[in-house]
């Protein structure tokens, strides 16, 4: 958005920078966040105050990386959302569901988005902040939240629900899917691609050569040996822009499969040279790779 012009834009914006639906680019700042939704003004590189590698370092260091919020990055990277809109579209399959589980839901972030639950509603998490931040935001929603080591098997009976959900698995068991569903129970779910954000991952760690992990043809082969049928596969690539090397570090403590161990000591010489870079030439550019998916159970 041009520097200087206002916008309103919805409340969940406040929240939804980077990890969620996220309707606009560029540069911006928020103004005012309330329930009612945010203003947000466009600012260029230049109406910020420019900060220090050393800066930049420590902001992102003491950051809060709990949760899957991420709008900490706010005016330091965007992220552009696949076309499909699948928040809208699972609250829309929530809404004629009589049971449903969202799988690794992390802080009930997106599950949050619909605007009703079926009677009988349940997510599941693994990590205890993430837990007790699901909890909270789901329980005063009807949905319940189980804590589950995200192995096999799940905690649910076979053929407890008419849908199953899930954004950005970290695993998926496609077996356990199949086995909670009804048959005719619906597998909704937006997966990460095969090399997501690898510019960014190779830019520390050289280049990634073998065979890319989460290919959807894989995961499409898989899905079918497990007893469910293909209703939809969609995939998109989508842009993401990061202006500062906070937003590097942010996201590479908050993502901690990009750079497996990755602290600050470890890669200080290359973060400085991508600050350098970004200084020099603008934004780093890097793209994320997702698929939808939508399978029914045989
Ligand atoms: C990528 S998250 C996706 C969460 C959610 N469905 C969404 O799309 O916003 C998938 C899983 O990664 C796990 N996870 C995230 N950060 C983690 C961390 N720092 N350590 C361990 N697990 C983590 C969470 O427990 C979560 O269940």
């Amino acid at each position: 958005m041009p520097a200087g012009e206002e916008k309103q834009v919805p409340a969940r914006a406040c929240s939804l920078i980077l990890g969620h639906s996220q309707p606009f680019g560029g540069l911006f700042t928020f103004r005012s966040c309330g329930r009612f939704g945010a203003r947000i003004v466009g600012v260029t590189r230049e109406d910020r105050e420019v900060e220090s590698f050393e800066e930049l370092i420590a902001l992102s260091e003491g950051a809060d990386i709990s949760g899957w919020d991420f709008s900490w990055l706010a005016g330091r990277a965007t992220e552009e959302r696949p076309p499909w809109g699948y928040a809208a579209r699972l609250a829309e399959r929530l809404a004629a569901a009589q049971a449903s589980l969202d799988i690794q839901t992390e802080g009930g972030e997106v599950l949050a988005e619909a605007h009703s639950f079926p009677l009988t509603a349940v997510a599941t998490e693994s990590w205890p902040p993430n837990v007790l931040a699901a909890t909270s935001r789901l329980h005063p929603r009807g949905v319940v939240v189980v804590a589950d080591p995200d192995e096999p098997p799940l905690p649910f009976a076979e053929a407890a629900f008419d849908l199953v959900s899930s954004r950005h698995p970290a695993t998926v068991w496609w077996d356990e899917i199949a086995r909670v569903l009804r048959p005719g129970g619906i597998y909704f779910a937006q997966h990460v691609g095969p090399r997501s954000a690898f510019e960014l991952i190779e830019f520390f760690l050289g280049p990634q050569t073998g065979a890319a992990a989460r290919d959807p043809r894989d995961e499409v082969t898989a899905a079918q040996a497990a007893g469910l049928e293909i209703i939809d596969v969609q995939t998109a690539r989508t842009r993401m822009v990061i202006h500062d090397v906070a937003a590097v570090v942010y996201l590479l403590r908050k993502v901690v499969w990009w750079l497996p161990g990755f602290t600050v000591e470890q890669y200080r010489s290359r973060l400085r040279e991508l600050h350098d870079r970004i200084e020099r030439d603008g934004p780093f550019i890097a793209h994320s790779t997702r698929h939808l998916i939508e399978a029914r159970r045989r």
